[in-house]
């Protein structure tokens, strides 16, 4: 990976305009009487966040100096700067919480960011010193309007969990109805306006240092994100939405919120029991089949994907729980609708088709794709990006690549450079972006759980299906059985498909011939459905 820089030193310079912006911005924020603890807080952040910024560009100017570019010198002294800085900002973040931290999950999360970064911004744990529960009480008597004793039977003051802007406790109400209570800490607004200021100031200096990269876009992603994850009204909203889909999957729990208990700083929903999806010890313990949560893992998120285009914007696995139903059985339980991501529609339809291309093995409907979502010749990647395959790829979906497409691949990304990265990402329409990192945290979960590549292929396969059916159907075709019936078979189809696919790999025998005829018969059967589509 690479880097560009201007050659001219103007670096101190810039950071220090930006220090005097951000502190007189932090003192503006900050006229009234009562919020002159929280200015002098962020003072003390806007400067931490100023300082280690200013040494992170110092130390890339210094320890790249005099180096030529391609050398290999070069790279090594860049890997090890990306790696120092990475950990100088993860100690920033840590330090100055709330939304830093969120800040730094958000920078981990893209793509075009060097691995040193992503990999050392990872492991910052969205987790905060739980406020004092006097305070914690305020808010909650301030938005209900009542005392806690008249609401509650039992509240625990020990909250269950302390995220960077709310905590969650455990209450029962005078009904006896056990709920789970987010609060938002006090004076966030204020705090937000304060932190973006700074790293908005950052972000403008560093990206005249760095050209290649996008900071201001990021950032200003990230303030959306933000704000709407500061309102529980948004997020009660989300979770009904999500719920009617989901109404009638009984795998799948979306805890009840309590709308006329629910302000934009307090959100009272039912507790839901359960461990964290990826707890095998816990699944072992419960008799729970870690394949069959797998299985119900994909098919709800791919169903939100292909089916609804509404997805849940952080599936990791504290949002996700399992919840033993005895004997065997069990529930996820999705938390935290505070982010949700409605896809366009008509990018939701191409996606779909995206997916019966890369089932398919179809290079030239993926390149018709590439052309629709606006990524040109770089479309050639999607299925290395989704399945692990070359767009050559003869091979079963599922399987590992075969020693030669690895070669071949390798030779490929050798030049493909980081502008071309950047290039790339920038190209794809956003909602792809998000996509991605849904698609990047549910493999890492599938992972974990030990579970191979197909369970989330097949489930890919599945919805993107039903995600095409949806539009005959609002067309008014197909509102039967009929339609039901033949999704399953098309599905029950595309399994063999996969599964005899790999099994002949595994043979090793003959194998281009009979993957193309099977290939074909797929194509045919898919074919004599659309026009029975039609016909029924
Ligand atoms: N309805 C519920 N039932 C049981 N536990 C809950 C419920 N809602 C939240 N929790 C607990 O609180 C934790 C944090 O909840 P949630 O993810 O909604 O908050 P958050 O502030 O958005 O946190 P994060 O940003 O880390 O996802 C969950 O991991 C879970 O342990
Ligand atoms: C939530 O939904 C209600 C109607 O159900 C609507 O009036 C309100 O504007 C929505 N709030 C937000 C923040 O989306
Ligand atoms: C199902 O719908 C098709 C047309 O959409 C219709 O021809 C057929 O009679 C319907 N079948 C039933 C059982 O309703
Ligand atoms: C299709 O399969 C689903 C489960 O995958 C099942 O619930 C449904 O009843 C099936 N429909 C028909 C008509 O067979």
């Amino acid at each position: 990976m690479r880097f560009k820089f201007p050659s001219k030193g103007r670096a101190p310079l810039l950071l220090s305009a930006a220090a005097a912006a951000a502190l007189t911005a932090t003192a503006a924020a900050s006229t009234s009487a009562e919020s002159v603890t929280l200015a002098a807080d962020g003072i003390v952040r806007s400067s931490r966040a100023i300082s280690t910024i200013a040494f992170v560009v110092a130390d890339y100017k210094y320890s790249l100096r005099g180096l030529a570019r391609d050398s290999e010198d070069y790279q090594f002294k860049l890997s090890e700067v990306h790696l120092r800085s990475a950990k100088k900002l993860l100690k920033l973040c840590e330090a100055n919480g709330g939304f830093y931290v969120k800040a730094g999950q958000f920078v981990s999360s893209l793509r075009q960011v060097p691995k040193e970064y992503t990999s050392t911004l990872s492991c910052l744990q969205d987790k905060a010193t739980p406020y004092n529960f006097e305070d914690i009480k305020k808010v909650i008597e301030k938005n209900l309007g009542r005392d806690l004793s008249i609401l509650f039977l039992a509240f625990d003051e020990r909250p269950i969990a302390a995220a960077s802007i709310a905590q969650v406790h455990h209450g029962v109400l005078k009904n006896k109805q056990e709920v789970a209570i987010k609060v938002q800490y006090p004076g966030l607004e204020q705090r937000m306006k304060i932190d973006i200021m700074t790293m908005a100031i950052l972000s403008k200096s560093i990206s005249k240092i760095f050209p290649d990269f996008r900071f201001e876009r990021v950032l200003y992603q990230f303030q959306r994100t933000m704000s709407l994850e500061l309102d529980f009204i948004q997020e009660a909203n989300n979770s009904q939405r999500v719920a009617t889909y989901f109404r009638k999957n009984n795998a799948v729990k979306i805890p009840l919120v309590f709308r006329d208990l629910t302000t934009p700083q307090v959100l009272i929903m039912e507790f839901c029991h359960g461990q964290k999806v990826d707890d095998l010890d816990y699944m072992r313990e419960m008799g729970i089949s870690p394949v069959k949560v797998a299985n119900t893992l994909m098919e709800l998120f791919a169903e939100m994907i292909f089916v609804h285009g509404f997805v849940h914007g952080d599936p990791h696995p504290g949002n996700i729980l399992v919840s033993s139903q005895g004997n065997g059985r069990f529930n996820l339980v999705l938390l935290d609708h505070g982010i949700y991501r409605e896809l366009d529609e008509k990018f939701r339809l191409d996606y779909c088709q995206l997916w019966k291309a890369l089932i398919m093995l179809d290079s030239r409907k993926i390149l018709d794709l590439g052309e629709k979502f606006g990524v040109g010749k770089y479309a050639k990647y999607f299925p290395v990006i989704f399945t692990g395959r070359t767009i050559e790829s003869k091979s079963a979906l599922g399987v590992q690549m075969t020693k030669e497409e690895r070669n071949h691949l390798k030779d490929e990304l050798r030049y493909l450079k980081l502008e071309d990265i950047t290039s790339f990402m920038d190209s794809l329409p956003p909602d792809f972006l998000v996509i991605l990192r849904t698609d990047g945290l549910l493999r890492s979960i599938i992972g974990k759980l030990g579970v191979g590549r197909h369970v989330r292929l097949l489930a890919y396969a599945k919805h993107a299906l039903r995600g095409l059916e949806k539009q005959d159907e609002s067309k008014g075709f197909l509102k039967n059985t009929s339609s039901q019936i033949r999704i399953n078979i098309t599905y029950l189809h595309l399994r063999l498909l996969l599964e005899s696919m790999t099994l002949i790999l595994q043979l090793n025998n003959m194998r281009h011939a009979v993957v193309n005829k099977l290939k074909d018969l797929v194509r045919g059967i898919l074919h004599l459905f659309h026009i029975n589509m039609f016909t029924f």
